[in-house]
């Protein structure tokens, strides 16, 4: 029997309809800025974000090599938008689909993905990785108990990157003709920054890739020192890690630029209000982070930014006013100030020694200015990480002899970074983590805080009235 000819105007299934977001100027959020910055609408996805591409591709993938088959079951520790994008995938190809989440996550990406006929576990957010309970554990062992069961694994596997390299890539280009030079996208599990990326680049060999961390990640430390450093909690979903997954591809990236909660969620805000753009909070954290990156350009540029989902399930969060103000987000001038407050307070010098030093240099410099911990700089003046007393202490105690010995083994990565923005309601919390925190600014150091730094700051504050 031959099929039915396609009504006109019509696709064969809604999967047809995943691609082809359009591309959009701002014109008001970037009002003073000289660079041109574009977006990528990829809440216009079926499923509401850029994962529909990414769910379709896992899904063709898992199918070409025969890991996944009729009555099979997709599996995966997800929190939104992969979910969606499989479960969408799932529910016209017949699979059933069980995503694993942790019990922090808002009960709309719950009820969307249950809408879709997936079974949600929720398991508890407060437990070690390797605990039994944990959503890591919990989704391995569905994984061994189901039979039938494909593991779809976002943050491992090649699929994802992939999904971008043959969809959002190409058809970027295809829509631009390369007609921009800057390149800009959030990085969570690298998927789109080193799928999209790598194909741009292929085709553009002069086009600079930014990727914007959210502050608490690891990836902004990373690419600038190679170190991996403390990562702390935030707000901001779908951004950042404090793991490196391997579909991250670093070696593309040109530029990292760091944003904080507050910045992210106002400009969602404002992408909304002025620009009309239903966006989430990823979504406001791209566009700052270019405008933050086009600000210290020394001349114009076209931007392009890749915003990846829709507010509808920031409503009760980013969009809602009580929540906001609870968590500090609302607040004109915060009432205790930023980090750039606290170093007004300290020496203007920031202490640093060099990567070739000595331990004996570490120890005097650490002697003659009472501190425990000194930042290193590398061979071109950039940070590199710090040398601490107890890790010298422990190394002479093992290494009695070596004193004269460079300090370049010692330096370690066990610190937080921030920037002179970040507001000082933030590294309360960022100190349950850290030691340590540098204040970096456009890659130079502007200072170091310690606890004490921050207690001292706070008990010298002028009590309020009332
Ligand atoms: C809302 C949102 N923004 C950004 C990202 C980051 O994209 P990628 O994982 O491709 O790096 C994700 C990933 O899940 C996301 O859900």
């Amino acid at each position: 029997m031959t099929q039915p000819k396609l009504m006109k105007g019509s696709v064969p299934s809604i999967l047809d309809t995943i691609g082809d977001t359009p591309i959009v100027k701002l014109n008001h959020v970037t009002e003073g800025i000289e660079s041109e910055i574009y977006v990528k609408v990829e809440y216009l996805n079926p499923a509401g974000s850029m994962k529909d591409r990414v769910g379709l591709n896992i899904i063709n993938d898992a199918e070409k090599r025969g890991m996944l088959g009729p009555g099979g079951t997709i599996i995966e520790a997800t929190s939104g938008n992969t979910g969606a994008g499989l479960a969408m995938v799932a529910a016209i190809r017949g699979y059933k689909c069980i995503f694993v989440m942790p019990d922090k996550m808002s009960a709309e990406k719950v009820d969307a993905l249950r809408a879709y006929g997936a079974k949600v576990v929720i398991c508890p957010t407060a437990v070690e990785p390797s605990d039994p309970r944990s959503y890591y554990s919990v989704a391995r062992r569905l994984v061994e108990e189901t039979p039938g069961a494909y593991y779809a694994n976002q943050y491992h596997n090649p699929a994802n990157p992939e999904a971008h390299f043959l969809s959002t890539g190409p058809e970027i280009f295809e829509q631009t003709q390369g007609d921009f030079d800057v390149f800009v996208s959030g990085m969570g599990t690298g998927g789109t920054l080193s799928g999209s990326g790598r194909y741009l680049k292929e085709k553009m060999p002069n086009l600079t890739i930014v990727g914007v961390d959210p502050i608490g990640s690891l990836y902004y430390e990373y690419v600038k020192t190679g170190r991996m450093t403390k990562a702390f909690s935030y707000y901001v979903e779908g951004i950042g890690e404090d793991f490196l997954p391997s579909t991250m591809n670093l070696d593309i990236l040109d530029d990292v630029v760091q944003v904080d909660d507050k910045e992210c969620f106002m400009m969602t805000r404002d992408l909304v209000r002025k620009e009309g753009i239903f966006c989430g909070g990823s979504c406001g954290a791209a566009v700052m982070g270019a405008i933050k990156y086009a600000k210290q350009l020394k001349e114009p540029r076209r931007i392009l930014v890749l915003l990846p989902d829709n507010a509808q399930k920031y409503l009760s969060k980013i969009f809602n006013d009580d929540w906001m103000r609870s968590n500090g987000f609302m607040d004109e001038e915060d009432a205790t100030g930023t980090v750039a407050h606290i170093l007004t307070g300290k020496p203007r010098q920031v202490l640093t020694i060099q990567r070739d030093a000595t331990i004996r240099n570490a120890i005097g410099m650490m002697k003659e200015h009472g501190i425990s911990q000194i930042p290193v700089l590398d061979e071109s003046g950039r940070h590199c990480g710090l040398v601490s007393e107890i890790d010298l202490l422990n190394y002479l105690v093992e290494n009695p002899k070596s004193v004269e010995s460079s300090i370049a083994d010692l330096v370690e990565g066990n610190y937080a970074t921030v920037t002179p923005h970040t507001r000082i309601q933030l590294l309360r919390n960022i100190f349950n983590d850290a030691k340590v925190v540098l204040v970096i600014e456009n890659d130079e150091l502007k200072g170091l805080l310690t606890k004490i730094d921050l207690i001292d700051f706070i008990a010298d504050q002028p009590l309020s009235k009332g």
